[in-house]
């Protein structure tokens, strides 16, 4: 295997030269023997800013490929880290963190070759790392198994068309959710995989606090707080329920309940759930988050970080589910108008970092059906 020299963050870290595993001029880092996504910056440039905040003193990497997390807490977080466990299944990515882990002068590596769940059923630690090819879901109970009482667990889902309601049977094996394509199914996804996690840590009598979660690009990244507690698990599971979805008139909602007939025009709802409706981010969170990018200024994604903070902050205060415009424009066969003149007109409403087509607002849908009628009137 050649390797190349990269350079991320403030890490400088080896990787199979992609052009040795390119297929018509191609490559996709699924080919290489160990998996590196410079797609995946983002993720972890976010990651690297909770975890300075969260500040664990351990941490499992527990799918670690290059080791390109890990050593990235390790230099970049600030935090008092003594333990940092990198694991991967594979021998060849086992071979490359001790290399990498070497080269950066990571000093509190413990380096495993384990299959993950079995490892984190036997290890207690402050934050877990789960970063899988597609679902995490194989690696939920487990993790929130090893993470102490107030731990934290940070999940990325990349197989977004079960989560998004496009491939429903896919959806119902890996997260028990039976879904449905709605207008805001960005959404949908997130609080899909977040009700899953939430059913998943009850079994435990552990409860979920989303801190942090976004969507980007072609995944879904949430950050968890997990605190030990049979009421708590069934406080959390209380906060499940459903949306629903009308095709007729376009109106959506959450329920507590499935339900059947549209509540505004009385036809059938296309429903999706059980879905978490409680809140996906926390706001004091979210403010140390933006306070703490200050001290990153030499990331590549600075600019992009920066303005996914502000955009989930501004969102963060309004209800679950944000408005597909075009999907309401097209029922109404109207014009879109421009989405920060429906925002004015609203006065009480968002932006959402989700869809570039959607707002998020706590005004009702006819509110907003009026505010789109007399704007498109005007275009
Ligand atoms: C998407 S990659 C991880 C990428 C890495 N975290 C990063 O940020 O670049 C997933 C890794 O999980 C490993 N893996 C898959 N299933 C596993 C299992 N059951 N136990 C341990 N490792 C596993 C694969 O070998 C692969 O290296
Ligand atoms: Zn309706």
């Amino acid at each position: 295997m050649r390797l190349v020299e990269i350079k991320e963050g403030k890490a400088r870290i080896f990787i199979p030269d992609p052009k040795e595993y390119e297929k018509n001029g191609k490559f996709d880092p699924s080919w290489a023997p160990v998996f590196y996504n410079p797609r995946m910056m983002f993720n972890r440039d976010i990651s690297v800013i909770a975890v300075s905040i969260i500040s664990p003193k351990s941490i499992i990497d527990a799918l670690a490929a290059s080791g390109i997390r890990g050593i990235r807490y390790y230099l970049e977080s600030n935090s008092p880290i003594e333990e940092i466990i990198f694991n991967d299944k594979s021998k060849v990515a086992v071979d490359l963190i001790s290399k990498n882990v070497e080269a950066n002068g990571v000093k509190v590596a413990k380096i495993t070759n384990r299959d993950a769940n079995s490892l984190l059923y036997e290890v207690i630690t402050d934050y877990v790392d789960i970063d899988p090819f597609g679902s995490p879901s194989p690696f939920i109970l487990s993790s929130v198994n090893a993470v102490k009482n107030g731990g934290y667990i940070a999940y990325t889902a990349t197989d977004l068309a079960p989560l998004e309601g496009s491939a429903k049977k896919s959806c119902k094996r890996k997260y028990d959710v039976n879904n449905s394509k709605l207008s805001f199914s960005k959404e949908v996804g997130l609080r899909v995989l977040l009700s899953k996690i939430v059913r998943e840590a009850a079994v435990l009598e552990k409860a979920v606090e989303p801190i942090f979660a976004f969507y980007n690009d072609y995944y879904y990244r949430v950050i968890i707080r997990v605190t030990r507690g049979a009421k708590r698990a069934d406080e959390s599971i209380e906060k499940l329920g459903y949306f629903y979805e009308c095709e007729k008139c376009g109106f959506s909602g959450s329920s507590k309940d499935p339900i059947e007939k549209c509540p505004r025009c009385g036809n059938k709802v296309k429903i999706s759930g059980p879905v978490w409706l409680g809140k996906i981010n926390d706001d004091s969170f979210v403010h140390k988050m933006i306070d703490y990018l200050q001290n990153f200024s030499y990331i590549k994604n600075f600019e992009a970080v920066s303005i996914l903070l502000h955009k989930i902050l501004q969102e963060n205060k309004y209800p679950s589910g944000y408005y597909n415009l075009e999907f309401i424009a097209s029922k109404y066969k109207i014009n879109v108008p421009a989405r920060e003149k429906i925002i004015e007109c609203l006065g009480d409403a968002s932006q959402t970092h989700f869809s570039s087509k959607g707002i998020k607002t706590s005004k009702s849908f006819d509110e907003i059906l009026e505010c789109m009628k007399t704007l498109s009137n005007k275009v």
